[in-house]
């Protein structure tokens, strides 16, 4: 039997799973930490919360599973994209990370597409434009503001390369995260010397850029002590979360795109070609299958919209669900299916953090509109899942306008376990939606990974072929689907129409 391990690096927790060569899981265990906004539009976290849940839940699995470090045939890494780990000359963190769904980046975004001659020219070299959240503009950022910081900075990691590096001792990074870098030649799957040298970075600063299913390190003594894997164990490159949980979910052909309700929600599509939009409307990147690529959309407070909705608003259901033994969130999901498709005319604007698909804006922000004395607790909820998933209608509308066709959407993260949330989704996305067997996502994606890196399989849809089935189907309910058809322009004017007041809001906190 071929154990493998996927580790996943995320926003709210990591998780780590253990399977077979079938697919099926032996154990998991997942363990949360915070995220700190120390300013509006601000995200970070400290890389050694990652590391300690890490090593806390691959101790655990092990345990669980009654599973030798011996047994481990290899480890697959999948996380959060995007995230900057700043290492000085001696491997230590030099500041919190600064996270993908982190906003201060706005005037280093028009730095980074001034210096490499214009908006096309920068989508040519790295097949997106310049995004917030992503890294280079980051580092441009710590240039700027922290100089004495940058100037001690000597290594940049994506999350789960952080890990890598605690794990093994090594310094990788794969393409499908990469990507999310803003600095890879996604066509030639490779660091972009030119926008390197255009903005001035040193190519030293950068690891070493692998596939994701070849191997790109093993356990070091060091890693070895601290989580409990054998010395020597092979780390395969893995993942960035959205690849990842693409793999995991067998969206390894055309055809087939997927829609995660985590933290962000995405919709994400297989390509086989690398692709070129001038306007950048899409991110582009390398898929975690060699030789592909994808398009994605990203939303970035879709899930998270519900989980702020619950943390802040929600006590009442978090106090009945202890007293019960459920989830908070099946309590909150009852309360909103006993409201009908588009919540009385409420409307909800995930904005939180921003938006990054369709809209590109740092300064968007979320809002009710639609308000009257009719609604209640259980339409502001509603409205809430409603909005984000016409946000995520937003993403799938510009694949289907790329001319990508659309024969399956298979869901996942929270939105794929709740049973509302996939009816919302089919009667939004005007297509029956699907769930596979592999709930475990970006974690189950970096340990398929694994196993064709070790040799189980002999490329990566093989081993999904021979993981992953579609277990279920949500039908679309004609009836709510004509209603969301007419409220969904109206979403989207929303946003619109408050695209400028969202900015004067934004320099009313910042003054
Ligand atoms: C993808 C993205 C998010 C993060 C966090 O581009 O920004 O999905 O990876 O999950």
């Amino acid at each position: 039997m071929a154990v493998t391990l996927g580790i996943d690096i995320g926003t709210s927790g990591t998780k780590t799973i253990a399977i077979d060569e079938t697919g099926a899981i032996l154990a998991s265990a997942s363990a949360e930490y915070p995220c700190s906004h120390p300013k509006p539009g601000w995200s970070e976290q400290d890389p050694e919360l990652w590391w300690k849940a890490t090593c806390s839940t691959v101790r655990e699995v092990l345990a669980k599973g009654n599973l030798k470090p011996s047994d481990i045939a290899g480890v697959g890494l999948s996380g959060q994209m995007h995230g900057s780990v700043f290492l000085d000359g001696s491997g230590q963190v030099v500041r919190p990370a600064l996270l993908w769904n982190d906003q201060r980046t706005a005037a280093e975004c028009a730095e980074i597409e001034a210096r490499a001659g214009g908006r096309e020219a920068l989508i040519r070299m790295v097949a997106n434009p310049a995004l917030t959240g992503f890294t280079a503009p980051k580092i441009l950022w710590l240039r700027n503001h922290e100089p004495a910081a940058y100037d001690r900075v000597k290594q940049i990691l994506l999350p789960k390369d952080y890990i890598r590096y605690r794990l093994t001792g090594t310094f990788a990074t794969e393409v499908s995260d990469a990507s999310g870098t803003l600095l890879l030649d996604v066509a030639n799957r490779r660091w972009s010397q030119e926008l390197l040298t255009k903005l001035d970075l040193d190519p030293t600063l950068l690891p070493p850029c692998y596939e994701s299913p070849e191997v790109s390190g093993k356990i070091s003594p060091i890693g070895s002590q601290a989580c409990g894997l054998a010395v020597g164990t092979p780390v395969v490159g893995g993942g960035g979360d959205q690849p990842a949980g693409a793999v995991g979910n067998g969206i390894v052909r055309g055809g087939v795109v997927s829609a995660t309700m985590g933290t962000s929600g995405v919709v994400f599509a297989h390509t086989d070609e690398p692709g070129f939009d001038p306007l950048g409307r899409l991110q582009r990147g390398c898929h975690a299958v060699p030789g592909a690529w994808h398009v994605m959309g990203v939303v970035l407070a879709a899930g998270g919209s519900f989980q702020w909705y619950r943390n802040n608003l929600g006590q009442a259901e978090i106090d009945a669900a202890k007293l019960q033994g459920v989830d908070p969130y099946f309590l909150l999901s009852n309360e909103a299916a006993e409201v009908g498709p588009g919540s009385e005319g409420l409307f909800f604007l995930p904005y939180l953090t921003g938006e990054r698909t369709p809209h590109f804006d740092p300064d968007a922000k979320g809002a009710w509109v639609g308000l009257t004395v009719r609604h209640e607790r259980r339409h502001l909820i509603r409205s809430v899942l409603e909005g984000a998933t016409y946000a995520m209608r937003d993403s799938l509308e510009l694949i289907r306008e790329m001319g990508v066709t659309i024969s399956e959407i298979r869901l996942s993260g929270g939105g794929a376990r709740n049973a509302l949330w996939k009816q919302i989704q089919a009667d939004i996305y005007g297509n029956d939606v699907v769930t596979v067997n592999a709930t475990e996502g970006p974690a189950f994606g970096v340990a398929i990974l694994a196993q064709v890196g070790t040799g189980g399989f002999a490329s990566v849809p093989e081993a999904c072929d021979a993981t992953i089935k579609v277990i279920e189907r949500t039908s679309l309910d004609t009836k709510a689907k004509a209603t969301y058809d007419r409220y969904y322009p109206t979403y989207r004017k929303i946003y619109t129409d408050l695209r400028d007041t969202f900015k004067t809001i934004s320099t009313l906190v910042d003054n």
